[in-house]
């Protein structure tokens, strides 16, 4: 049976396009992409897809709770498997996480627990880091600090800008989204007591790392 994934985006969407450019070939189907902005590319880039589309505009709700169970509403009518946030720039009440706990995951563009929150990029470029990176974690009340299922680094280079930096983390993240969600579509990854677990091992504390999966990928190649 195929998994059922809805996407929420609030901007360019080149995660939600490298999620579906992978989907003729995974046993998944995005079944819908959800924004909270009209002006969303990434609904110009589900229509191309031929996927369904919601806008739901937070600003025409009172508060954060009501804004969630409308959200909640919409989702559910697509019988979500799996709730992928790309790019969603909302913080989520508790009881939207908790509704999707275990089928929620999102992609932040650091290597968590380093910077949470906003502008990474700068943050990691301020602190004069040599390696930056992305993380993809399922979704818990910490605000990105659930368990981590993968992650990538890439090298901070003389001269790098926020633009430059964004733009080499973001490469990582379309190649490393499409993947987990492959995990999770086909029943390998998943949520057990607060954990990730991947082929029934339980994953540490900062997951997988994309780099070392592809040296032993290759290891194994070349033996
Ligand atoms: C990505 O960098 C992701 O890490 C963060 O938001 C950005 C979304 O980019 N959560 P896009 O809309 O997928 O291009």
């Amino acid at each position: 049976m195929s998994c059922r994934i809805v996407v929420l985006i609030s901007g360019s969407g080149s995660n939600l396009q490298a999620l579906i450019d992978r989907m003729d070939r995974t046993q998944s189907e995005i079944v819908a992409v959800l924004s909270n902005r009209a002006d969303a590319f990434g609904l110009q880039r589900a229509h191309a897809a031929g996927i369904e589309t919601r806008v739901l505009n937070h600003r025409e709700f009172p508060d954060r709770l009501s804004f969630d169970r409308a959200m909640i509403q919409a989702l559910d009518a697509f019988a979500p498997d799996l709730v992928v946030l790309a790019g969603f720039m909302r913080i989520l009440s508790g009881e939207f996480v908790t509704h999707f706990h275990g089928r929620l995951l999102n992609i932040h563009p650091s290597l968590l627990p380093k910077y949470k929150g906003l502008d990474t990029h700068a943050r990691a470029l301020e602190a004069g880091d040599t390696e930056h990176g992305a993380t993809v974690h399922f979704v818990t009340e910490e605000l990105d600090g659930g368990p981590i299922v993968l992650q990538a680094g890439v090298p901070v280079l003389a001269g790098d800008t926020p633009t430059l930096l964004a733009a080499r983390v973001q490469e990582q993240e379309h190649r490393m989204y499409p993947l987990v969600v492959d995990w999770f579509a086909s029943g390998r990854l998943r949520l057990m007591e607060g954990h990730a677990q991947l082929d029934g091992q339980r994953l540490g504390p900062t997951g997988l790392r994309l780099d070392n999966m592809e040296t032993d990928m290759r290891g194994t190649r070349d033996a």
